[in-house]
Parts: structure tokens; C-alpha cells; sequence
């Protein structure tokens, strides 16, 4: 039996995808149509996913967008002539280049590459500073997502405990500014973290985004908590091959107050706040 309420992300998804498609259509009248380029670089499954997903919002919601796909061993330089033509294009308001790059990349210099005003993904290191000061331009997807189904969930934030379990630059380390700058006491935690449920289990607020499966369990819990689940993983065949989350959401519903499923929680989120980034960048432009 669940007992924690559910933040829907899909119906959050949808709801704010209806208010940028206004913006969007706003934006055209003055001549102006939002574009995304998308530049994805070899085979990884779940990168050509996304993308796609990312495109696909795009039409969706009345943007234009660009999609560049390279093979996997393509020499590192066409990439980056590539990125110098879209920050020079001035019909492309955001650049997205999907991570992880293949090893010949230094995925950095991909990053700095990338006009900081067209940095819808927020990982320039400019625009990761701004973050750091107060001042955000672009806030990365996934963490800005997180923080806006707190908002619409109305989960009291200023002096809560919130506990990150995942130190990663795309969503541990800016979920941890953002939840500081709104009051919280932020710790976060990650592999090498002593007694891990010592700290999840004082969590008023709980963000896993570590890539493991099922990791965190009601028993890591404090009861009544929200527990935001960042992870998108598939499990192996035998277990049935279905996505699921950080949270072993069977046994961590029975103790939280709130919290997002797998899928349908975060995920949708994180394109949302593409999107919205997106055509930020294009109304800064008239
Ligand atoms: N790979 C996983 N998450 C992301 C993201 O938010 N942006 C990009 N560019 N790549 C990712």
C-alpha cells in the first residue's frame, strides 16, 4: 500500500509545456522561433533516447530544432567547428551538446566551447560561477526541475535538511546551490560517504541522483520526508528490464510524504526545463 503522495511529473510536465508553447507562440509574432541545436556523438542507447525526447519536445511545443549526430570516432575538432557555427548563428538560441562524450573528447573544453548565452544546459563554466554567486542565467535541467516540483508541491523549504546523495556537475553539485540559495542546510553525499543512511535518514528532503538502482529503501528514510528520485536506470532482463529509479520506490512510498516515480517523475522535468531555458535565451534576444 502507497501512503507518500505522488509529484507527478508528467502533469506538471504538461501544464508548464503549455504556458512556454504560449511564450513560443509569442516569440514567433515578433519574428523570432525559438531554436534548440542538439549535437549527439556516437551509439549510447539511452543518449539517442533523450535526444530524441528533447527534439520531439521541441515540436511539440512550437520551437525549431537542429540535430547534429557524429559517429563515435569522429575527430573531436569537427565538433567544436560545428559549435563555433551555431554560437555564430544568431537563429539558434540554445546549444546542447548530450554527455557523455566519447574518450577522445575533453568534454571541458566541449563545454567552454559553447557561447555561455547559448548554454541552455548551464555547464559553461560562466554560467556555473553565476550559479555559485546568486546570480543564475542558464540553471542546468535537471536540478532546475527538481526545484520547481518543490515549488508547486509547496514543500517548505527555508531550514529544512536536504541531503543529496550524487556529487555529479549536471545535477549534485548545482541541486546543492539551488537548495542552499532557498534556505536549506545542505549536505551532500556520494561513494565515498561513511554511513550513508545516517545522513538520508535526517533528510527532510531527500535527492538521489547517483545511477543505481533501487539503492535507497525506506529504511534510509525519515518518515514523512519528500524524496526526489533523479535516476533513471534499466534493470537487467531477468528482473524484467523496466526502468526504475535511485529509490527502491516499493518500500520508500510506505515511509515518505512525497514523492516522484520512475518514470514519469524527474525525467519529463528535465526537458520541461530545456525548454523553458531555451526560450529564455530567445526572448533575451528582442
Ligand atoms: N546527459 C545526462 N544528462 C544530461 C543533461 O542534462 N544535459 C546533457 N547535455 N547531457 C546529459
Amino acid at each position: 500500500m502507497t501512503t507518500a503522495n505522488i509529484i507527478d511529473g508528467n502533469a506538471l510536465s504538461t501544464s508548464v509545456r503549455e504556458q512556454l508553447a504560449e511564450r513560443a507562440a509569442a516569440l514567433k509574432a515578433k519574428g523570432v522561433t525559438p531554436c534548440l541545436a542538439v549535437i549527439l556523438v556516437g551509439e549510447d542507447p539511452a543518449s539517442a533516447v533523450y535526444v530524441r525526447n528533447k527534439v520531439n519536445a521541441c515540436e511539440k511545443a512550437g520551437l525549431r530544432s537542429l540535430k547534429d549526430v557524429y559517429a563515435a570516432d569522429v575527430d573531436p575538432a569537427v565538433v567544436m567547428a560545428r559549435i563555433a557555427e551555431l554560437n555564430a548563428d544568431p537563429g539558434v538560441h540554445g546549444i546542447l551538446v548530450q554527455l557523455p562524450l566519447p574518450k577522445q573528447f575533453d568534454s571541458d573544453a566541449v563545454l567552454e566551447a559553447i557561447a555561455p548565452a547559448k548554454d541552455v544546459d548551464g555547464f559553461h563554466a560562466e554560467n556555473v560561477g553565476a550559479l555559485m554567486q546568486g546570480t543564475p542565467r542558464f540553471i542546468p535541467c535537471t536540478p532546475y526541475g527538481v526545484m520547481k516540483m518543490l515549488e508547486t508541491a509547496q514543500v517548505p523549504l527555508k531550514g529544512a535538511e536536504a541531503v543529496i546523495v550524487g556529487r555529479s556537475n549536471i545535477v549534485g553539485k548545482p541541486m546543492a546551490m539551488l537548495l542552499l540559495a532557498a534556505g536549506c542546510t545542505v549536505t551532500i553525499c556520494h561513494s565515498r560517504t561513511r554511513d550513508l543512511a545516517f545522513h538520508t535518514r535526517r533528510a527532510d528532503i531527500l535527492v538521489a541522483a547517483v545511477g543505481k538502482a533501487r539503492m535507497i529503501t525506506g529504511d534510509m528514510i525519515k518518515p514523512g520526508a519528500t524524496v526526489i528520485d533523479v535516476g533513471i536506470n534499466r534493470l537487467p532482463a531477468e528482473q524484467g528490464g523496466k526502468l526504475c529509479g535511485d529509490v527502491d520506490f516499493a518500500s520508500a512510498s510506505q515511509v515518505a510524504g512525497l514523492i516522484t516515480p520512475v518514470p514519469g517523475g524527474v525525467g519529463p522535468m528535465t526537458i520541461t526545463m530545456l525548454l523553458t531555458n531555451t526560450i529564455e535565451a530567445a526572448e533575451r534576444c528582442v
